[in-house]
Order: structure tokens, then sequence, then C-alpha cells
């Protein structure tokens, strides 16, 4: 969690970081809110298995909040000219994974804070964990596996139209599970809960980093 040292090192490299403090603008800009890095650049990155709701929500947030918006995905798929699902199917996960690397770089680069929704799989390749761990704050959403493939099952993403997708998200879940915990600032579960009710909770938490985060 925040501030701490990435000392695990089970399915992830370690990491010597991390201090992320975070100051909010009490002056308003755009919808109310500012984000000021301190020591990083001040992103706030939307992390978790896919089908938690991270695109959804930090869209709506962004909204809100009065900040840009970044989805890896859709970055990737500009670059590429072409779907995710064929980039996969055309090129392999490895050219998916090298394209996703830099739809991350470039949405970091940027100068202005935003909110990075990232494709579930960005947490698994090493040079994406220290820049995860560096610019911003994660925040992780979580979501039971059942409720996963409810939300993905009539239009399954390329890694979990197999036979048994149920399975298959065990299995990834359970692979990708400690860099997600090992790289959360914070955890939120929105099995069960609308996407009004997790925007509500996500956008209070925002606002409260205000009053946790900020030193000298
Ligand atoms: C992937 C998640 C997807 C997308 C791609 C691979 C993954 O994004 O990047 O299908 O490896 O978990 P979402 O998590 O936004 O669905």
């Amino acid at each position: 969690m925040r501030g701490f040292r990435l000392t695990r090192t089970k399915g992830i490299a370690q990491m010597g970081i991390i201090d992320k403090p975070y100051a909010f603008s009490d002056n308003a800009s755009a919808q109310g809110l500012s984000i000021y890095p301190k020591t990083a650049r001040g992103h706030i990155f939307f992390i978790g298995f896919m089908g938690v709701g991270k695109t959804t929500c930090s869209t709506k947030l962004a909204l809100r909040l009065g900040v840009p918006h970044v989805e890896l995905d859709t970055h990737i798929q500009q670059k590429a000219g072409k779907s995710i699902r064929r980039i996969f199917a055309e090129d392999g996960e490895e050219a998916f994974r090298a394209y996703e690397h830099q739809a991350l770089c470039d949405a970091v680069a940027s100068h202005t804070p935003s909110l990075i929704s990232c494709g579930g799989g960005v947490v698994c390749h090493t040079p994406n964990q220290a820049m995860l761990c560096s610019e911003g704050y994660c925040i992780l959403m979580e979501a039971a596996p059942k409720t996963i493939l409810e939300r993905l099952q009539n239009n399954l993403p390329p890694l979990l139209a197999v036979d048994n997708p149920l399975e298959r998200i065990l299995q990834l879940k359970q692979e990708r599970q400690d860099a997600y915990e090992c790289l959360a600032d914070w955890v939120y579960d929105t099995t069960g809960k609308t996407v009004d009710t997790v925007c509500d909770d996500l956008y209070a938490h925002i606002l409260s980093l205000n009053s946790v985060c900020v030193s000298a």
C-alpha cells in the first residue's frame, strides 16, 4: 500500500521506490480539482483484472473531476490501426504487450495529471511496474471471478476466448494477483455494486487523498 517498499518478489520484480505523496489543489480548476504531484507526475492509474470496471468508471470519474482520461487499449488500437482482437489474432500477445508498454510510456509522459485506465495485463511487465510505482497512485479494482465472467461473457476478450473461461479467469487472476496487490495503493471491490456506487466511492476516495497524503 501507499508509501511502502515493494519487497514481495513472487511474480514481479523487486522495486525499491516508493513514496508518492500527492496534493490536490484547494483552488478549483475545471470542475474543481487539480492534481499536484510532489515527486511523481501525479497520475492516477486504474489497475485490475478484465471486467472489474476500470474503463467505465475511470471515464466517468475523469469527467466528474475535470481531468484528462487515457484508456490504454484505445490508444493501442489507434496506434496499431486495428482492434485488440485483431492484434492478438494477427500479431500475437507479445506484439500486443509491446504496444501496451509504449502506450503506458506515452500516457505517463504527459505533464497533465490524468486518470489512466490500464489493461488487466499491464502489471505483468516489469518496466510497466516501475512506472506504475513511480508515476502515480494505483487504484486496484477487484471483482469476484463469477462476476467478471457475467460482465464479459457476451464479448469475451481474446485471452478469455477459451472453452472454460471461468477456469481461465481463475488461473490468470491467480497468476497476476501478487503483482496487482504489490502495486496497489488502494483496493476497491466492485462485486455486487452499481457503476454509480463505485464511481461515488472512488470519487470520495480520490478527494480524500488531499487530506491524507500531503507532506512537504
Ligand atoms: C488484457 C486486458 C484487456 C486488454 C487485452 C488484454 C489482459 O483490457 O488489454 O484484452 O491481459 O488482462 P481490460 O482489462 O481493460 O479489459
